[in-house]
Formats: C-alpha cells, sequence, structure tokens
C-alpha cells in the first residue's frame, strides 16, 4: 500500500467536483447532489479490490476547504448504496463532524484508542440504521502520534471486520502532521480543493508532502465548483491543471 506505481498513477483523477450545494440529508439541512454519487461511482474504480473493507482519508491542504463536508456526504451516498459505513472523526484538533451531524462528541475516537469499550451501537446513526459514526471524543494532547499508533492501526483492523467503508475525516496537511501519520495504515487518500479557495501554492506544497510520506491518493474532489454561474470552463481547466501538478508532484516516488 501507499506506493504511486505505474499502475496506481494511471487510476488518479478528480474523483467529481462537489456542487454549490453542501451536504445531503434534509434532516440535517443537505441536499442530494448527484456529484457526491459520481465520487463514489469513481471511488469503486480507484479502490483496490482485495481490501474488504477500505479505509479512505479525506483531507486537504488548508483549512476551510470542505473536508468535513465531503467526508459526511461520501459516508452517507456510501451507506444510501447499501453498505456499512463508518464515518470517523480524526481531525482531533478541530473536530466537527459532532456538530455537523447532531450527536455527541463523546465517547469517540479518542476513547477507543485508550482502550475504554464502547459498543459499535452507540455510533449508530438516526439516519441510516448502516451509517455509523465515530466523533472525536475528548481532544489529546498528541493527535498526531495517536493517528499514527500502533493502537490506532489495531482499532481500525477491527473496525473493518464490521464495515464495508471507512471513512476518516482528517486535519489538513500543511499545518499539521496528523494525515500524513494516518495516511500509512489506510487505503487512501482523498484530497479536497476547493475552487476560488485552495491556492496553488498550498497545494502543491500539500502534494509534495503526500508523495514524501508514500500516501496513496486516490483522487481530488474539487469542492464547491462553480457549474451554474457561467464558469464551467474554468473549471475544466482548473481540473486538467490539477491533475498535471499532481502527476508531477508524485513523480518522484514512481516505482
Ligand atoms: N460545497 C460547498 N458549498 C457551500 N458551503 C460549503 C461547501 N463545502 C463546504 N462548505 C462550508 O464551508 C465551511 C468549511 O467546510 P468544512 O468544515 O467541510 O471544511 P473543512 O475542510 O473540514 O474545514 P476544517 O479544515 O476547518 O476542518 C463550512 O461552513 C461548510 O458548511
Ligand atoms: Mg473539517
Amino acid at each position: 500500500m501507499g506506493l504511486f506505481g505505474k499502475n496506481r498513477r494511471r487510476k488518479q483523477f478528480i474523483l467529481a467536483s462537489g456542487s454549490a450545494r453542501k451536504t445531503l440529508h434534509k434532516n440535517l439541512a443537505f441536499t442530494a447532489t448527484e456529484q457526491y454519487k459520481l465520487i463514489r461511482a469513481n471511488l469503486d474504480f480507484t479502490l483496490p479490490a482485495d481490501v474488504k473493507c477500505p479505509i479512505i482519508g479525506v483531507t486537504s491542504s488548508m483549512r476551510g476547504e470542505g473536508k468535513s463536508t465531503t467526508a459526511i456526504n461520501l459516508s452517507y451516498v456510501l451507506a444510501e448504496r447499501g453498505s456499512k459505513v463508518l464515518l470517523i472523526d480524526g481531525d482531533l484538533r478541530i473536530p466537527s463532524i459532532a456538530k455537523n451531524m447532531h450527536v455527541e462528541s463523546s465517547p469517540g475516537l479518542t476513547d477507543l484508542l485508550m482502550g475504554k469499550g464502547a459498543n459499535l451501537s452507540d455510533f449508530q446513526s438516526s439516519i441510516l440504521k448502516n451509517w455509523y459514526i465515530i466523533p472525536s471524543g475528548n481532544i489529546p494532547p498528541n493527535p498526531s502520534e495517536l493517528l499514527g499508533s500502533r493502537r490506532m492501526s489495531t482499532v481500525l483492523s477491527e473496525l473493518q471486520e464490521a464495515f464495508d467503508y471507512i471513512i476518516v475525516d482528517l486535519p489538513p496537511v500543511n499545518i499539521v502532521s496528523d494525515a500524513l501519520s494516518i495516511s500509512n495504515i489506510i487505503t487512501g487518500i482523498i484530497l479536497v480543493i476547493r475552487e476560488n479557495y485552495t491556492e496553488k501554492k498550498e497545494l502543491e506544497r500539500c502534494l509534495r508532502q503526500l508523495s514524501l510520506s508514500n500516501a496513496n491518493v486516490l483522487g481530488c474532489v474539487l469542492n464547491d465548483a462553480k457549474f451554474d454561474n457561467g464558469s464551467y470552463g474554468k473549471y475544466k481547466y482548473r481540473k486538467y491543471k490539477y491533475y498535471r501538478y499532481y502527476q508531477s508532484a508524485s513523480k518522484g516516488t514512481e516505482t
């Protein structure tokens, strides 16, 4: 896992772009969009076929690009299709899943990491019976070490037995090392880019960091793309441009 082998690189692409609408479910002020379903469909092609339960981290270069929005929506559309899906808040610095999903923030991931027992049913969402949400738990002093720890790996392996997909919302790559720490114990990373927000130099830095960590970038999501205001051409251009940046950033680790 984790290397940008030639066969992998061919599969990397922009997974889809989120629309200006942000989330999915009517009870949560969510609005379903085909774009998230497109991400779901594209993931089927990028994920390795031999992994029983892929663990997908969602990150970006900086704060506020739509990581949590993407993680929530992606996990929802996967569950909506009938899979048993777990969403984990892996942003142990500024967690937001509990708030977004209107659930308690504790017990959560940090409790599992500290070996405190919890029933999976405690995390079952009230929206879909096959959608589970593990919030952050109490904020620890050492998030980066925890996310990359052997204990985290063990917890994830146990959870993999119970689920079809695990989605982990992560902090931004250019600000803290947490996403890089966990990158080698998960199946792959989805990188969120926000239109008219993500800076080119930050994106390049982020891709470099992911590449140096041998993270398996499954693809990019272009969030908040303005399809409906006449800038579709700009979107297409950006899509190509970012993909090219990504290719050149990943060259160094080609096997
Ligand atoms: N496509 C979108 N359309 C409209 N609003 C959006 C969209 N994506 C995200 N937002 C809004 O932008 C803000 C930041 O989104 P979100 O919390 O998902 O980003 P993030 O990358 O997880 O941020 P952080 O780095 O702070 O964790 C939120 O208020 C969210 O509702
Ligand atoms: Mg977030």
